[in-house]
C-alpha cells in the first residue's frame, strides 16, 4: 500500500496534502505526560522501546496526522558517543563535560561503535512499524552535525553561541574535527534507522541561524550534503527532509545544492519566497508559525494562505517549528483537519 506522505516527499501527486507537526509527540498531550510519568523521566522514556513506541503513535491516533515521527531526541547521539547527558527540569538538556580540546574529542567513541550503541532506537522503530497503520509513514531523524555540536561545545542550550563561535573563528580546525566525527556517526545511525524500518529521514538543523551566511556552507550545510549523499547512494528511494531553521538570507542567495527531497521551511521564511527560490528543486514542507495554534481563527487563516501559495502541489503541511507544550489538543486537531479540508481530503 502506498503511503501518501512518502509519495508527497518524492514529488508524486497525492489525493490531498499530507500533514504532520514537528514535536507532535510531546507535552501538550495528556496521554504523553502519563507515559512519561510512568517512565520516570524523559531519557528513560527514550531508552524504553515499548513506551517510546506508544508515545510515537499517540499523535497519529489522537490528532490524525499522516506521519509518525520516532520518539527520541537528537542528543542521544553525543550521549552514546560518551558525553554525560541529563535533562534538568525547567532548564532543558545539559552535558556536564562539554568539549574544549582535541583531547576531549579524542576520548569520544565514534563511527560504527557509537552507532551500534543506539539499539534502543532501532528496537523502538521495529515496534512502531509493527503497530503503525500501513498507509502512515514513520519519520526517523537526526540533529545536523552543527546543531549537535552546539550542545556538545556549550554543554547546554545557548542564546549567544559564544563558546562555539569562539571556536569557529579562533580554532576552526577543532570545530571541523568535531563536525566530521559527528557526521560519521550520523551517517551510520541513519543507515541503521533505515534498516530498522523508517520510511523518511528528517535532519534538524535547529540552530542554523546562529551561523553568518558566508560561513553556513562550510560549517553546516556541506556536512548535511555528505550525510544525504551517503544515504542516497545506498537507499535512493528513502526521502530526506532538510530542516534548517532561520535561514531566509541563504535561501535568497540560492543555497540549493544537495541530495535532499524536501526542504522544511521555517515560520520566519515567507512560503512564496521559498517557493520561488527552492520550489523547483525541492518539495516544500511547512510552515505555520507554531504560536498560531493558540487561536483557531489564526490557524485557519494561515492554513488557507499557505494553500493559496502552494496550491496543493509539491507541498507537505507542517508547522514552521515545534508545537509548544501549552497548546490545547483541540487546536492541534483543528490545524490538521483544516489542512485536510483546504487540500480536499474526502
Ligand atoms: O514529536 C517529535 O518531534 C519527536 C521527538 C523529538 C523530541 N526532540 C522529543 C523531546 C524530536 C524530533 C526532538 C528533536 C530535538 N531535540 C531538537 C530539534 C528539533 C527542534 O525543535 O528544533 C532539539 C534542538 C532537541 C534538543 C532538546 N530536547 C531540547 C532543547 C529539549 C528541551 C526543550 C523542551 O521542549 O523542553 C529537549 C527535550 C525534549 N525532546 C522533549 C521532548 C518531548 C521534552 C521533554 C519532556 O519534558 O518530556
Amino acid at each position: 500500500m502506498s503511503k501518501i506522505f512518502v509519495d508527497a516527499c518524492l514529488g508524486k501527486e497525492t489525493p490531498y496534502t499530507p500533514v504532520w507537526m514537528m514535536r507532535q509527540a510531546g507535552r501538550y498531550l495528556p496521554e504523553y505526560m502519563a507515559v512519561r510519568a510512568e517512565a520516570g523521566n524523559f531519557l528513560n522514556l527514550c531508552h524504553a522501546p515499548e513506551k517510546a513506541c506508544e508515545v510515537t503513535l499517540q499523535p497519529v491516533d489522537i490528532v490524525g496526522v499522516d506521519a509518525a515521527i520516532l520518539f527520541s531526541d537528537i542528543l542521544v547521539i553525543p550521549d552514546e558517543m560518551g558525553m554525560d547527558l541529563s535533562f534538568v527540569k525547567g532548564e532543558g538538556p545539559k552535558f556536564s563535560d562539554p568539549l574544549e580540546t582535541q583531547a576531549d574529542l579524542d576520548r569520544l567513541i565514534g563511527g560504527e561503535e557509537a552507532a551500534s550503541k543506539l539499539t534502543y532506537v532501532y528496537d523502538t522503530i521495529k515496534l512502531i512499524k509493527e503497530q503503525l497503520a500501513e498507509d502512515k509513514a514513520l519519520i526517523g531523524f537526526t540533529g545536523a552535525p552543527w546543531t549537535l555540536a552546539t550542545y556538545m561545545i556549550e554543554g547546554q542550550g545557548t542564546k549567544t553561541y559564544n563558546i562555539c563561535k569562539k571556536m569557529m573563528y579562533s580554532n576552526p580546525e577543532l570545530l571541523h574535527n568535531i563536525l566530521a566525527k559527528v557526521t560519521e556517526v550520523v551517517k551510520l545511525y541513519m543507515e541503521k534507522q533505515i534498516e530498522a524500518g523508517i520510511d523518511v529521514v528528517q535532519i534538524f538543523d535547529s540552530w542554523a541561524s546562529a551561523i553568518e551566511p558566508g560561513k553556513y556552507d562550510e560549517f553546516s550545510w556541506k556536512y548535511m550534503v555528505e550525510i544525504a549523499d551517503y544515504l542516497k547512494s545506498k537507499y535512493p528511494d528513502t526521502p530526506i527532509i532538510m530542516f534548517p531553521k532561520g535561514i531566509p538570507a541563504f535561501i535568497e542567495g540560492g543555497l540549493v545544492y544537495g541530495n535532499f527531497d524536501v526542504f522544511g521551511v521555517d515560520w520566519g521564511t515567507p512560503m512564496a519566497m521559498a517557493k520561488e527560490h527552492l520550489g523547483d528543486k525541492y518539495v516544500l514542507q511547512g510552515n505555520m508559525e507554531p504560536c498560531r495554534l493558540y487561536s483557531k481563527e489564526a490557524t485557519t487563516a494561515c492554513v488557507e494562505a499557505i494553500q493559496d501559495v502552494m496550491g496543493g502541489k509539491r507541498h507537505i503541511f507542517n508547522l514552521g517549528h515545534g508545537i509548544l507544550p501549552d497548546v490545547p489538543v483541540e487546536n492541534a486537531k483543528h490545524f490538521v483537519s483544516e489542512c485536510q479540508r483546504v487540500s480536499g481530503k474526502k
